[in-house]
């Protein structure tokens, strides 16, 4: 099926809550692991960057797994930055940054970073080069690289399906977000397209019945 766009920003405040305190544990613990087979070293240090960080959970995750990293993490949506802003702990004040601004206009504070890394962003671009042509311009040689987001479904009746198996005690509007996500995500082959129009040399896996896992390293 053809690709259906959601709006880019999430800034409705109930949506935002609803995100924020949706159950992401299982994804997102599993994210930050795949990070780290990616990294391969629990003492890694350097400058991090997380591209649609949204309230914040796997910065914050990040940034308890790599104790020596400092995090740079951005959003468009100013209430999903306020929520992170809010939730953050007091330890991790010092290394974890939450900026507000939307990509590709948005000034980062460094220039390259060590790693890059993203959930669920790309399937909220209405032109997906953004989020790679942002990972060219902020990476240098050896600059770890691991995004993750949503694949569409080739059925309506399949988003319907995963929307039943993972989101059904999830409030209404955080299902019809789930839905919603997975028509605008991409395909396998779109991402791969992608990735070879941005000249990046990454690897394209299907990870779970409804995540892509893109990694690897600048050369
Ligand atoms: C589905 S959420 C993912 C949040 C977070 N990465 C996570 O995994 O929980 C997508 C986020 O991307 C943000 N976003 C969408 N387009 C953006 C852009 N052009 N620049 C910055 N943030 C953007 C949205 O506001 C939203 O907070």
């Amino acid at each position: 099926m053809e690709r259906v766009l959601e709006p880019e920003l999430m800034e409705d405040l109930e949506q935002v809550f609803a995100y924020a305190k949706a159950d992401f544990e299982q994804p997102h613990k599993k994210f930050v692991q795949r990070i780290k087979t990616l990294v391969k070293d629990s003492s890694f240090s350097g400058k991090a960057l997380d591209l649609g960080c949204g309230p914040g959970d796997i910065s914050r995750r990040f940034a308890k797994a790599f104790p020596l990293c400092k995090v740079d993490a951005v959003d468009g949506s100013k209430p999903m930055i306020d929520y992170a802003l809010n939730t953050i702990s007091a330890d991790l004040q010092a290394r974890l940054h939450f900026i507000h601004g939307k990509l590709p206009d948005v000034e980062l504070p460094e220039l390259h970073y060590d790693i890059i890394f993203s959930n669920s962003l790309l399937h909220h671009l209405p032109n997906p080069q953004v989020l790679w042509q942002t990972i060219k311009q902020h990476s240098s040689t050896g600059t770890r690289i691991a995004i993750m987001d949503l694949l569409r479904p080739r059925r309506l009746y399949m988003a319907e399906s995963l929307v039943a198996m993972y989101a059904s005690t999830e409030p209404k509007i955080l299902q019809q977000d789930f839905y919603n996500s997975l028509l605008a995500a991409f395909t396998m082959v779109e991402i791969e397209a992608q990735i070879i129009q941005a000249r990046l040399s990454l690897t394209v896996e299907q990870i779970s019945d409804r995540h892509v896992f893109i990694s690897g390293i600048a050369s």
